[in-house]
């Protein structure tokens, strides 16, 4: 993977991070080995990317959260691969030095090995990402082990992968009984085997992601996993207070972008009704000159 950064997209970003390298899979697991947290967000276009790439976050998932948050569907399931790799290219067209992670949406690996490594192809081909990121386990070996033949590096998810929703009954945490918990470890232990650079672990419990994570030699990245994973991930939307339909209780909101996107859409929907919006500091003007001479031309 390469290490340099086109001058174009970094000159703005200097000024902030001089001393800023381009993060590779390797520097993940250098940060697992000095027990330095790892930051990943999801982003969706090109704004958001920038703007958590300039905040210094190691990695950027364009997930398939991205069906629920932006697009409006109840769950994962609809997201299409032409719709996550529309999204990757605008957050590649915003980052320059996170790790980018495409999520591979449902059925685009399931079916086959071949069909599997093809679109994990096309979201470093036609997306700009850099690496891939599936949801399963030891049903997931064979898959993971093709990609990664592939030289495309994958990230695992185990525990509430959304893309299962109707065999899990639900968005619910996971491995809470002595048998899913011991099948989650084995299929962690599994998934690294495969050849996974890192793994996300959502909504299970702290002790045992915490245990999963010093088993494991690559890094966690955890999303209502508790505190001992190797770092930690947010659906961005969620972080922001942008969806409005809930918030799951591992969420941290720090911020309120819907209820200041409503103060903003109705202080310019009450400008226009009073007419103070355009005022003449918005306006385009044209000499006096130019406007006598069209007023003559057209006989007013
Ligand atoms: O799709 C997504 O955003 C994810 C994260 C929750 C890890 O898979």
């Amino acid at each position: 993977m390469s290490t340099t950064v086109p001058a174009i997209r970094t000159a703005a970003i200097d000024s902030v991070a001089p001393q800023r390298k381009k993060i590779t899979i390797s520097a993940l697991r250098q940060k697992k080995e000095r027990a330095e947290p790892i930051t990943m967000l999801t982003a969706y276009d090109y704004p958001t990317a920038l703007a958590e790439d300039q905040a210094g976050m190691d990695a950027i998932l364009v997930g398939d959260s991205l069906g629920m948050v932006v697009l409006g569907y109840q769950n994962t399931l609809p997201v299409t691969m032409e719709e996550m790799l529309h999204h990757s290219r605008a957050v590649a067209r915003g980052a320059t030095y996170a790790l980018l992670i495409g999520d591979l949406p449902f059925m685009s690996y399931q079916v086959s090995t071949e069909s599997a490594v093809r679109n994990a192809g096309r979201f470093l081909q036609e997306g700009g990402m850099e690496a891939v990121k599936l949801e399963g386990g030891r049903e997931r070996v064979d898959t993971v082990r093709a990609i990664v033949g592939a030289g495309i590096p994958v990230m695992g998810h185990l525990g509430l992968t959304p893309q299962s929703v109707n065999q899990l009954g639900g968005f619910r945490p996971q491995g809470r009984t002595a048998s899913s918990a011991k099948r989650l470890y084995e299929d962690a232990l599994l998934l690294e085997d495969a050849g996974c650079f890192s793994l996300v672990l959502e909504s299970v419990p702290a002790r045992l992601a915490q245990l999963v994570s010093t088993k494991l030699s690559i890094p966690t990245i955890g999303i209502g996993a508790g505190i001992g994973c190797d770092g930690q991930v947010l659906v961005t939307h969620d972080l922001l207070g942008l969806f409005d339909r809930f918030t799951p209780k591992f969420v941290k909101k720090y911020a309120d972008f819907h209820g200041e996107m409503h103060r903003a859409f109705t202080e310019f929907l009450q400008d226009v009704q009073a007419r103070s919006f355009p005022g003449p500091q918005h306006s385009v003007e044209m000499d006096d000159s130019e406007w006598q001479t069209f007023i003559g031309e057209v006989g007013e």
